[in-house]
């Protein structure tokens, strides 16, 4: 069996953050030093505190993350950022086809693929998330829908990806899925990695997100092939982003 991958535990602050939350990196930087976590830890903010939190947080084991970039590196593309610079803002790392860029933005499965590229082609680690709507579960097309966003979404080189496990329903709502029904898709989309590339496949970290909190993330954290956490509402706080790193304490 493959050595588990070491375990990162991700927060997505959504469109939430104004630079008097620099406040709110600075504990987590400051907790997160004297008390290290046995995780991995990364901050997305919005793009606009990207280079402010990569200063606050330098030189500590606190990684700072875009949302999502363009495809292309520079160009005629108002209002969009490419992978390029959010690399030279301080990012170390993009969430890309996050299900609210999917449904809100119209994002397909290429277009998150072409972001994945594009973050791989910048030297960012790509978060590829996948995720069933509730109407696909109810139906039990859930392993079917997250092969398929899978096939349409993984750039060609898994080398240093993330991918995150995210239904729909669960985003923001306070329900997740049972453990067994994560064991069941986290261990499919192992299977299907390390069908593609058996090296790269077996050191994909896969997270598991939607409605994760510090009073649920040892149990979710403790299901095979689940290699950290993905969170959104929590994260903005640092007792509650922490509170679930300590599941790997
Ligand atoms: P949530 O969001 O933790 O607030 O459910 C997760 C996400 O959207 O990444």
């Amino acid at each position: 069996m493959a050595q588990e991958p070491r375990p990162l535990v991700a927060g997505n602050w959504k469109m939430n953050g104004l630079a008097a939350s620099v406040a709110e990196l600075q504990a987590v930087v400051a907790r997160a030093s004297s008390q290290p976590p046995g995780a991995d830890l990364l901050i997305c903010p919005p793009a606009t505190l990207i280079a402010r939190f990569a200063e606050a947080a330098k030189g500590s084991i606190v990684a700072i993350g875009a949302q999502d970039c363009h495809t292309e590196p520079s160009g005629a593309f108002t209002g969009d950022l490419s992978a390029e610079m959010l690399k030279d803002a301080g990012a170390t790392a993009v969430i890309v086809g996050h299900s609210e860029r999917r449904s809100l933005h119209g994002e397909t499965d290429d277009t998150v693929r072409a972001k994945a590229e594009a973050a791989n082609r910048a030297g960012l680690t790509a978060i590829v998330c996948v995720g069933e709507t509730r109407e696909e579960r109810e139906a039990g097309a859930t392993i079917a829908r997250i092969q398929r966003q899978l096939g349409g979404s993984l750039p060609e080189k898994l080398d240093g990806i993330v991918v995150a496990y995210e239904p729909v329903w669960a985003i923001g709502s306070g329900l997740t899925p049972t453990a067994s029904d994560i064991r069941e898709v986290h261990g499919m989309i192992r299977k299907y990695l390390t069908t593609q590339d058996e090296s790269a496949g077996s050191k994909v970290r896969i997270l598991y997100g939607g409605s994760v909190k510090p009073q649920n993330a040892k149990e979710l954290m403790a299901v095979a092939n689940v290699n950290g956490a993905l969170v959104g509402g929590a994260s903005l706080k640092a007792t509650d982003f922490l509170g679930i790193a300590a599941a790997y304490s």
